[in-house]
């Protein structure tokens, strides 16, 4: 494939959100991500001597690990911390300012979650080392996102002409705000399926809508079910509601299981960034629709193949 990128595009670039990459990024990112993933040890110890920082301000499996899995097959060092309690940050009441300025002294990049929307972009701003987003609030998750769709990519071959739906609390959810940007790079049909009190942010809705995204909201995935190619399924963001009372108000709102996803087609594919509550049932698991824990195992190959863009190798 003819690129107007080159590695040279990755080096010591942030990573904050889906709408800094254009579709020939996503794509090289990709492309990269199969090459990590057919031939692992071409990548082995390709990082070498460099250090990788992950501070992570909220909890975290697959995020963190997967990235502190990557670093290390790439032979990197790493610093930081998965429990801001045991950081002077969380024990003595230092800012996120000279949390960042100190690490960015010690390494050569900075993964970071935080509860703060907008705090991906601020860290950016102050570091002098690029800055991965591993989750910033509700607001955006871009490496999920890149491994989201290359999911999508190597089941269908191609992202182009399908329908995702994505059902859940679209409102407080980062990983699919960052997907419904990253989508637009392309020619799908986006349906949000939500109640209206969790349906998709309004800047999300307007940012899908200037880019002339095909997208229409609905309350019930039986509307949808027939049509979808990617269903893609979110957890209620119970830490992310202000109001108790809105939160109980979702409680058993929805489950997709066996019955919800009767009438779809054969080749759908229902993918989830993890982890789950009970709002994906773990029926569907043995189904030839599951493609969850491949998408969550694709996230080590594709963290392997951004690093090693980012930083070098
Ligand atoms: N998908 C995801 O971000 O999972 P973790 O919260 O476990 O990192």
């Amino acid at each position: 494939m003819v690129y107007l990128v080159s590695e040279s595009d990755f080096r010591n670039r942030d990573v904050v959100g889906t709408r800094d990459f254009t579709r020939d990024q996503l794509e090289f990112i990709f492309d990269k991500t199969v090459e990590v993933k057919t031939n692992p040890n071409t990548f082995k110890d390709k990082l070498k001597g460099k250090e990788v920082t992950l501070i992570f301000f909220e909890p975290s499996t697959r995020t963190y690990n997967s990235f502190l899995t990557a670093a290390n097959m790439l032979g990197c060092t790493t610093v930081g911390f998965q429990d801001p309690s045991f950081s002077s940050y969380g024990g003595k009441g230092e800012s996120l300012y000279d949390t960042i300025k100190m690490f960015s002294s010690y390494s050569d990049c900075i993964i970071m979650r935080h509860p703060a929307m907008g705090s991906a972009k601020f860290a950016a701003e102050i570091s002098n080392k690029p800055i991965i987003n591993g989750g910033s609030g509700s607001q955006e998750h871009p490496t999920q996102t890149m491994l989201d769709m290359f999911t999508i990519r190597e089941k269908f071959g191609k992202i182009d002409g399908l329908t995702v739906g994505m059902i859940g609390d679209l409102k407080y959810s980062r990983t699919t705000s960052s997907l419904s940007y990253a989508l637009t790079n392309y020619n799908v049909k986006i349906i949000f399926i939500a109640p209206d009190f969790l349906q998709v942010r309004p800047e999300v809705e307007a940012y899908v809508k200037q880019k002339n995204v095909n997208f229409m909201k609905t309350r019930e995935l039986s509307s949808a079910i027939n049509e979808l190619d990617v269903l893609y399924v979110t957890r209620i963001q119970k830490e992310r509601f202000s109001d108790p009372d809105e939160h109980k108000k979702t409680k058993g709102f929805y489950q997709v299981n066996s019955d919800s996803i009767k009438g779809c087609k054969d080749s759908l594919v229902i993918l989830h960034p993890l982890p789950r509550v009970d709002e994906l049932s773990t029926s569907i698991d043995t189904t030839k629709h599951a493609l969850y824990f491949q998408q969550a195992e694709n996230g080590k190959y594709l963290r392997v193949a951004l690093l090693s863009l980012m930083l070098g190798g």
